[in-house]
């Protein structure tokens, strides 16, 4: 789907919350995504942030719906871009914590998530797996950005400083091992695709379920 000559961008209010992050990296996102989406295609978003993800990319790959979901306490972010939005293909967002086992939508097209593997602890990101099993269709596809580890190794010094702020914050966060998420996803039948270079040492997994699950 081509995402060239993209409109300009909408000023944005001021009382809307705004990962700085989310802006430096969207339009890169969208490059991927609009490789790997259907075109009508639905998108499953776990762990939303603010919620600017969903509401970019459903600007910019017209006639993709896309699901907003959050934990809790984070919802009010999502629900304030949702509104500021108006895009009836950026749907309302719900809450979804991974851990959960009853997820409140099924039949995506793709789950996509961002900066939450590093985020979460290893029992949380096998929470998501088997979510994602679950109500991903058949030959679906499982999109995840962030940063991860190669050979047991961190790929950059910034990447370093933001494992260290992560562990202080939680001990069972960090960035994981790509070797590990590969062979921890193909438990729940999602096998790598996949593995993009994004700007600034990220990179975006891209896993299919398998087709007769
Ligand atoms: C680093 S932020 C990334 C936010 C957004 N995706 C982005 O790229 O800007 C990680 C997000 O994961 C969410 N999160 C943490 N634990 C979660 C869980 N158990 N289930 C779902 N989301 C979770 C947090 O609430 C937070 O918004």
């Amino acid at each position: 789907m081509p995402t060239s000559n993209l409109p300009a961008e909408p000023v944005l209010s001021e009382e809307l919350p705004v990962a700085e992050a989310c802006l430096r990296n969207r339009r890169p996102i969208l490059d991927v995504l609009g490789r790997y989406v259907p075109e009508d295609g639905f998108v499953l978003e776990v762990g939303s942030g603010t919620g600017q993800h969903g509401a970019y990319m459903t600007e910019h790959l017209p006639g993709v719906r896309w699901r907003p979901t959050e934990v809790r306490s984070r919802l009010a972010d999502v629900r304030l871009w949702h509104q500021h939005t108006n895009n009836p293909r950026f749907l309302a967002p719900l809450e979804l914590d991974v851990t959960q086992d009853i997820w409140p939508s099924r039949d995506a097209d793709v789950v996509f998530s961002a900066n939450v593997v590093h985020y979460i602890s290893w029992r949380e990101v096998e929470c998501m797996f088997r979510g994602v099993q679950r109500i991903l269709k058949p030959g679906g596809l499982l999109i995840l950005y962030g940063p991860y580890n190669y050979d047991g190794q961190f790929t950059s010094e910034g990447n370093v400083e933001l494992d260290k702020w992560l562990r202080e914050r939680n001990p069972d966060s960090g960035i994981k091992d790509f070797e590990q998420v590969m062979l921890s996803a193909r438990k729940y039948d999602l096998f790598l695709q996949a593995d993009e270079e994004m700007p600034a040492n990220n990179r975006t997994l891209v896993f299919k379920k398998a087709d007769m699950v």
